[in-house]
């Protein structure tokens, strides 16, 4: 017999949908509640609730971190290497030379942050263009911090180890000198090399908390892939965040299927879904 999900009332969806939209902006509309239902089934079967209701009673005590697992289980972490290329090709033509004067002007490392990083295929990409950038220019330092919402996901950014035909690369030559590939129980999986992983700093961060642990100044964000669950007064609440995270001349990029219309920013724009904060 298959098991029975039980039924998710109105009652308990609001009550999900709002301490998810408090915690994270995330936005579900009604047209998720089947997804929610099916993506927290399981998790009701663990904890041994019989209801939607009887998990709402858990989540509504004291945070006992159910809500972060909440937001993960809902959350849609799907990314992959090289995705949306174009951005990666101006990054290296456009933006890195300008980039990389700027840093050592001001005499600190190029300062890349990958904002939503989920499991690490985006900032290990970030990682493997600046890596080819500065390849034989070691007296230019330089570092991605890779963040999310999810401690789940950045374990396994931290990890860096992924199956062997996501690793996608616009050059195969970049698999050897990026990758390790796994033998015996690890046959089919590709880890990135140390050396890589050094230079790829995770922490979690909610795109709304208070203070964003990282320096100010810059000079590249990459914040993908994330505005589009967020409603229009969050997304503006975070296009202003991230301007002023950014270096005067630094490099804001959004996925495609997203844009900056109809938000009031200083930006200008200068390819689609990359924007520049004048100097
Ligand atoms: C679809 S993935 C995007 C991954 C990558 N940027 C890309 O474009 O391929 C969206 C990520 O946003 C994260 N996320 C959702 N809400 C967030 C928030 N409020 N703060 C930080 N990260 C959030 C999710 O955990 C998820 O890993």
């Amino acid at each position: 017999m298959l098991p029975t999900e039980p039924p998710l009332t109105d009652r308990a969806y609001a009550f999900l949908t709002d301490l998810i939209y408090r915690r994270s902006r995330i936005r579900l509309g009604p047209d998720k509640r089947a997804l929610v239902a099916g993506r927290l089934a399981g998790r009701l079967r663990d904890l041994g609730c019989d209801s939607f209701d009887d998990y709402c009673s858990r989540l509504g005590h004291a945070d006992n971190g159910e809500a972060e697992r909440l937001i993960d289980l809902v959350s849609t972490n799907h990314t992959h290497f090289f995705r949306e290329p174009a951005h990666f090709e101006f990054l290296a033509a456009e933006v890195l030379p300008a980039a990389a004067t700027r840093a050592a002007t001001l005499q600190r490392p190029v300062r890349v942050w990958s904002a939503a990083a989920a499991s690490g295929e985006e900032a290990y990409s970030l990682a493997i263009v600046l890596a080819e950038h500065f390849r034989g220019r070691p007296t230019l330092p330089w570092e991605v911090r890779a963040s999310d919402i999810s401690r789940r996901m950045l374990d396994c950014c931290r990890l860096g180890i992924y199956e062997a035909e996501r690793v996608q690369l616009p050059d195969e030559a970049m698999l050897a000198r990026y990758f390790r590939r796994g033998f015996g129980t690890r046959e089919g999986l590709y880890r990135v090399k140390p050396e890589l992983r050094r230079q790829v700093t995770t922490s979690a961060i909610n795109l709304f908390q208070a203070d964003y642990p990282l320096p100010r100044g810059l000079d590249v964000v990459f914040c993908r892939n994330v505005m589009i669950y967020f409603d229009e007064p969050s997304r503006q609440i975070l296009v202003k965040r991230l301007y002023e995270q950014l270096a005067p001349g630094g490099h804001l990029f959004v996925g495609h299927a997203e844009s900056l219309l109809g938000l009031e920013h200083g930006f200008r724009q200068v390819r689609p879904a990359v924007y520049e904060r004048p100097v």
